[in-house]
């Protein structure tokens, strides 16, 4: 740990969980760049890893733990390389994480202003450094996030960080603090430089936007001057609680065609003695009107959702409610996830973790296969249908096909035919896959 910089120190940063991450590491990667750090992409040529982590799942921990395993052995090769452990995992560990042999740093999600300090106290005195204070008001507001997809079509914005509700499996409120919500002035003008740097798609992200205020700005206020910059670029947002999804924003995305018409509306569970235990602080039928108001207001909205199976004391009952309302709202895709008991969670410390795991598997197999013909419904229903799509890149299957995504968040592949990524096109659908819309372009 003794570097003697002659060129600019080489930071790599790896991202792991939410969007949220993604975005927080461009926040890092422009706190770094202030102070004469460059970005790199290969550890061999790195004088800095930092692992930007997520807490969510056991699992998730689980592959960061083998990353340093790897980064330990990658010390032996480079013995001045520093390794840092940022993000919820390390708001979470804290100190525990300085134990293993290869953590320098260990930085929480509101102590990133301090990365410079850290990083150069390791570099003076050789020791290793901590900060995981959690703070009221940090939103890294004034900060410009330097994006690592620099010519990309998409730029996240965060509009606010924490979160309050406190879900009783949830680590978040844990590793990420209470909410706050960041000067509007501020998203403003990260927008605006977005668009003038070329950007077609902004995607606000909080953990609950529904609940942003700023001074007399609601959520609702927010989409709108975002939408208003510029006709031509389209704005999502991710997440929205049932709880607190208002009519006024739908009603805003109703009125504003470059707003996307897909919401991300999480149910976790269709029973409501989970959703009591989860203290999600809504029912099952408060869930299914506000879908219904979602699909009066706007009916070619797509919805798409996160459920848990195995969460303390699911009975069978319990599960078919789940599996019930899927087949109810008729999600257009889903995120799955089977329980992961969380140290210091409220159901964690009041509900014994007593679903067996093959039953939280095989509950999470069905619910997969279910939306697997929910996903394929959704796509048929477009089927002889138009739909502009944004173009993202090529294809993953063929390079002569291009990759572009409807309002509604479909992917589309269609022939290249000349046209490029970040360019409207207008496509006609022709077949489908439960994940992908097969189409050509119409003229
Ligand atoms: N176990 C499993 N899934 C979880 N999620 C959050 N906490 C847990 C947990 N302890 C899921 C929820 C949430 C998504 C981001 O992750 O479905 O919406
Ligand atoms: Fe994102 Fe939650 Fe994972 Fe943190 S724990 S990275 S907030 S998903």
């Amino acid at each position: 740990m003794n570097n003697n910089y002659t060129i600019a120190p080489r930071v790599l940063i790896e991202t792991y969980g939410c969007q949220m991450n993604v975005n927080d590491s461009e926040v890092v990667l422009a706190i770094l760049s202030k102070s004469g750090y460059v970005l790199c992409k290969e550890v061999s040529l790195a004088d800095l890893v930092l692992i930007n982590t997520c807490a969510i799942r056991d699992n998730a921990e689980q592959r960061i733990l083998g990353r340093l395993d790897f980064f330990r052995l990658e010390k032996k090769k480079h013995p001045s390389l520093v390794v840092g452990v940022i993000g919820c995992m390390a708001e979470r560990l804290k100190e525990k994480l300085l134990e293993h042999p290869a953590v320098d740093l260990v930085a929480g999600p509101d102590a990133y202003r301090d990365l410079p300090r850290l990083l150069e106290s390791i570099r003076a005195t050789g020791s290793k450094q901590i900060n995981t204070l959690l703070s009221h008001e940090e939103t890294y507001g004034d900060i410009s996030p330097v994006r690592m997809d620099a010519g990309g079509v998409s730029a996240y914005i965060s509009i606010m960080r924490g979160c309050n509700n406190v879900c009783s499996y949830c680590v978040v409120p844990y590793t990420r603090g209470a909410e706050r919500s960041r000067d509007c002035e501020s998203i403003l003008r990260e927008a605006r430089e977005v668009i003038d740097a070329g950007y077609k798609e902004i995607i606000l992200l909080g953990q609950n936007v529904d609940s942003y205020k700023f001074g007399d700005v609601s959520f609702a206020k927010l989409l709108e001057m975002v939408a208003r910059l510029s006709p031509s670029v389209r704005v999502r947002f991710a997440t929205s609680h049932p709880k607190d999804m208002k009519d006024e924003v739908l009603l805003t995305m109703a009125a504003y065609p470059n707003i996307c018409k897909h919401i991300h509306l999480p149910v976790q569970s269709g029973s409501n003695a989970m959703l009591e235990k989860m203290r999600r602080r809504h029912t099952r039928e408060w869930y299914l009107d506000r879908v219904a108001r979602i699909r009066e207001i706007m009916p070619d909205c797509a919805i798409t959702t996160d459920v848990i199976t195995g969460f303390c004391g699911e009975t069978e009952t319990d599960f078919e409610d789940t599996l019930d309302l899927f087949r109810q709202v008729k999600f257009d895709a889903a995120f799955m996830f089977q329980y992961s008991e969380r140290p210091g969670t409220l159901a964690q410390r009041h509900y014994p973790d007593d679903v067996p795991p093959e039953v939280k598997t095989a509950r999470l197999e069905q619910v997969i296969a279910l939306q697997g013909e929910l996903s394929l419904e959704s796509n048929r229903r477009d089927v002889g249908k138009t739909f502009e799509v944004l173009v993202e890149g090529f294809s993953k299957k063929s390079a002569s096909d291009l990759m572009g995504r409807t309002s509604q968040n479909k992917a589309c592949v269609f022939p290249a035919a000349g046209h490029k990524t970040g360019e409207y096109v207008t496509v006609l659908v022709k077949d489908c896959t439960p994940a992908t819309l097969l189409c050509e372009v119409v003229e």
